[in-house]
């Protein structure tokens, strides 16, 4: 029998961490009970140390408004716990019953075009609906107090990926939860009609009463931007004030028992502000799925950077990624031989201390059939299955790195959601510019030369490091300007993009030209914008070639120096890529999206000049990521072929593609 002391997966109260948790969503519901001994010989087989349990499992446990039957978990929860698997016990509160929708269809969301989301998939909720929010506590309640002291639990799982399905609600309870949202934030009507600037096109509002969610405007109209943009601010915090309500429950019934939720830190996830949430739970959790194409890995790393930081450096729990292929992406490709581990240890490179999977066993049938699993439709005696085998193994090798918080690199992207609303939502120069991907193209420049950069949020304490950059830093809130240039004149380096400090917290422009409140640190002014269209290239005399955006160019400070020049297009002769020294540091505008290998180019220069250099021997940079924690370096093959690491891991040792290795 194995420990069955599950204390050490409390991570907030445990302090001895002395091993990486391995597990997955485990849905017991969808099988006869006799499937159950089967499930936990081939966990033990596997490796498998806990299971989130229950997330779907509203429907089974609470038959009716007032009929419970606890007997199925009651049996699941013993039958884990006796063969030491441990429990991130999910509240149920992610998707409603159909009693519960059927006798109250106003906790049903509503989309901008006032068309109810019905039940039939899953999270139709309304995140401001008093009546889902007193039916969901009551389930809360019932699971704390049933389940609160079982030996078998070690963290509550509230909810499931908050605002996945239901992160917009322009119903009537989200227009009266919005107002008072506003009300909160501006104290008076005249202050928001000043904010949202409605002087334009007759907007302004006499009451707050008036004031609604950004609802359907008719097609091709413009609806108001500072609305729409405080509205997406909304969303996040009334998801939080839900996620709030469940965890200050739990925390009042089992005061000792950690509380989190999967974040989904992803590509194509911008709905929640994490940095905003991430003080609200005990421990970060995160989901993660790979995008195909050729940044895939990198995104994976970028997003599990980020949540490393978010995290605070501290370890975080993958609660979510998938053996193979996913069943919602337009075309669903397995993964390669070599990916499963590739992508989990990835994860653990960036400090998480726990991978788990969705889901344990493969649905037969429903929405995510064809979604892979840890055990395939295929059964055991299959490939993935002796990979995750193979995994469990690796990770109970990997027990010293348990603990360990993530080392800071020099160098580190800010990133930010509200920069990242405000670049993307109408009216824009151009709809072909996209925050995350700049970002990513940033990292994948910074992985290319062997230069370790963290991805954090631009809340956080970046003054540590002696080069930031961020890129489509779209929103200059008032005071960022100048803590970015009393950073820089004390000597740290700034680099930013195109399309950067336009707009204030309010989305009012920054007057006086482009790039707004950053004109006077970049030592720059625009006076018009000049994106690119879809076939124009701007090349530039450093060999690299521009595309999205060009801008016309005027230095304002003498010191500024040009570092690449357009050669080609409306801007030839101009400058393209510009730093001013101020202090001991410097700032520097890149005018134009030059994709990965483009920003490598003047990355390169641009960290070299900040002093910031490769941690990897010359040969190793680009083929291999290094990734720290503490006294132990992840080398992680970003490529399909062998690569010798010889000179890192202190020994002759090649690391087969796609594989990682831990040295000390
Ligand atoms: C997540 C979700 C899981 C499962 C998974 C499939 O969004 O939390 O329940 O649906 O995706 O990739």
């Amino acid at each position: 029998m194995q420990d069955q002391d599950h204390r050490w997966l409390r991570w907030p109260t445990e302090p001895a961490r002395r091993r990486i948790a391995f597990g997955a969503d485990y849905n017991p519901e969808q099988w006869p009970p006799h499937v159950w001994d089967d499930d936990v010989r081939a966990m033990r087989a596997a490796g498998l140390n806990i299971v989130s349990l229950g997330i779907f499992s509203w429907a089974r446990i609470q038959p009716g408004a007032d009929v419970w039957d606890f007997t199925w978990l009651d049996e699941v929860m013993d039958l884990l716990h006796a063969n030491s698997i441990a429990v991130d016990l999910a509240t149920g509160t992610a998707s409603p019953p159909h009693w519960l929708t059927t006798k109250h269809p106003e906790i049903l969301p509503v989309d901008h075009e006032g068309r109810t989301v019905w039940p039939g998939a899953r999270q139709h909720w309304r995140p401001t609906s008093p009546v889902f929010r007193e039916h969901a506590l009551r389930l809360v309640r019932a699971m704390a107090e049933r389940y609160g002291r079982h030996p078998a639990l070690v963290a509550w799982h509230v909810s499931n990926e908050f605002g996945c399905h239901n992160a917009y609600d322009y119903s009537d309870a989200a227009a009266a939860a919005f107002r008072d949202w506003l009300r909160a934030r501006y104290r008076s009507t005249a202050a928001l009609n000043r904010a949202w600037t409605t002087a334009v096109w007759s907007q302004r509002y006499s009451d707050w009463a008036e004031i609604l969610p950004p609802r359907w405007t008719g097609a091709g109209s413009q609806p108001n931007p500072a609305q729409r943009l405080d509205f997406l601010r909304f969303s996040s915090d009334a998801l939080r004030e839900h996620l709030r309500a469940e965890r200050d429950l739990l925390r009042e019934l089992t005061p000792e028992v950690p509380v989190t939720t999967n974040f989904m830190v992803a590509a194509s996830v911008r709905a929640v502000d994490y940095a905003r949430w991430a003080g609200e739970v005990d421990f970060v959790a995160n989901d993660h799925y790979v995008v195909p194409g050729p940044q895939g890995l990198d995104e994976l790393s970028f997003s599990a950077n980020l949540t490393g930081n978010l995290a605070g450096g501290r370890p975080w729990f993958l609660m979510e990624h998938s053996t193979s292929a996913v069943s919602w992406q337009p075309i669903n490709v397995a993964k390669r031989p070599g990916e499963l581990a590739r992508d989990s240890l990835t994860h653990v490179a960036h400090g998480a201390d726990a991978v788990c999977f969705f889901q344990w066993r493969q649905s037969a049938g429903g929405a995510e059939k064809y979604h892979s699993a840890m055990v395939p439709h295929a059964g055991t005696d299959t490939a993935v299955f002796r990979a995750v085998c193979e995994l469990g193994a690796t990770l109970r090798d990997l027990a010293r790195v348990a603990g360990a918080h993530r080392t800071p690199a020099r160098a580190a992207i800010l990133f930010d959601w509200e920069s990242w609303w405000a670049a993307e939502q109408d009216p824009r120069p151009s709809d072909r510019v996209r925050y995350r991907q700049e970002a990513l193209d940033w990292y994948t420049a910074f992985l290319d030369l062997g230069i370790r950069a963290d991805v954090t949020p631009l809340d956080a304490d970046w003054e540590r490091y002696d080069l930031v950059v961020a890129p489509l830093l779209h929103m200059v809130p008032g005071g960022l300007a100048a803590r970015l240039t009393v950073y820089a004149i004390a000597g740290g380096h700034v680099v930013t993009t195109y399309c950067s400090g336009i707009v204030d917290e309010h989305d009012h422009v920054w007057l006086g030209g482009y790039p707004g409140a950053l004109c006077d640190l970049l030592g720059i002014r625009i006076e018009e914008f000049a994106p690119l269209l879809d076939d124009e290239r701007a090349e530039l005399d450093n060999g690299t070639t521009g595309t999205v955006w060009s801008d016309r160019i005027d230095l304002t400070d003498p010191a500024t120096e040009v570092l690449a020049r357009y050669r080609t297009g409306e801007q030839a002769g101009r400058p393209a890529v510009t730093r001013r020294p101020t202090g001991s540091g410097s700032a520097a505008y890149v005018s134009t999206r030059l994709g990965a290998g483009g920003v490598a180019a003047i990355l390169d220069e641009l960290a070299g000049r900040a002093g910031v250099t490769s941690e990897l021997p010359p040969e190793l940079r680009g083929a291999v990521e290094l990734a720290v924690r503490g006294p132990h370096r992840f080398l992680i093959n970003r490529t399909d072929r062998p690569v010798d690491v010889s000179a890192v891991a202190g020994a002759a040792t090649i690391l087969g593609p796609r594989a990682v290795i831990v040295v000390r």
